[in-house]
């Protein structure tokens, strides 16, 4: 199935958390609302997803990043 959206999951475990991911969902979420990419992404909140020592891990459609910024989830959501 072909979401019109593109999936953004974020995890919400301790080490991501930790290392910056709370902080970075929020942002994505002032994004989505009123950035450049509002409407366009559909953020999910997942577990741990055992990659801890790569934290904090967002995942953009298929797209795995790693100790994620802002910036690096921006442009890959923005990637044609
Ligand atoms: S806490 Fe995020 S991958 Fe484990």
């Amino acid at each position: 199935m072909k979401h019109s959206k593109t999936l953004v999951f974020c995890c919400t475990g301790s080490d991501c958390k930790k290392s910056g991911g709370k902080s970075l969902r929020k942002e994505l979420k002032e994004s989505a609302k009123s950035g450049d990419i509002k409407g366009n992404v559909k953020l999910i909140r997942t577990q741990c997803m055992d990659m801890c020592k790569s934290a904090p891990v967002v995942i953009v459609g298929d797209h795995f990043c790693k100790k994620a910024t802002l910036d690096v989830v921006l442009s890959q959501i923005n990637k044609p």
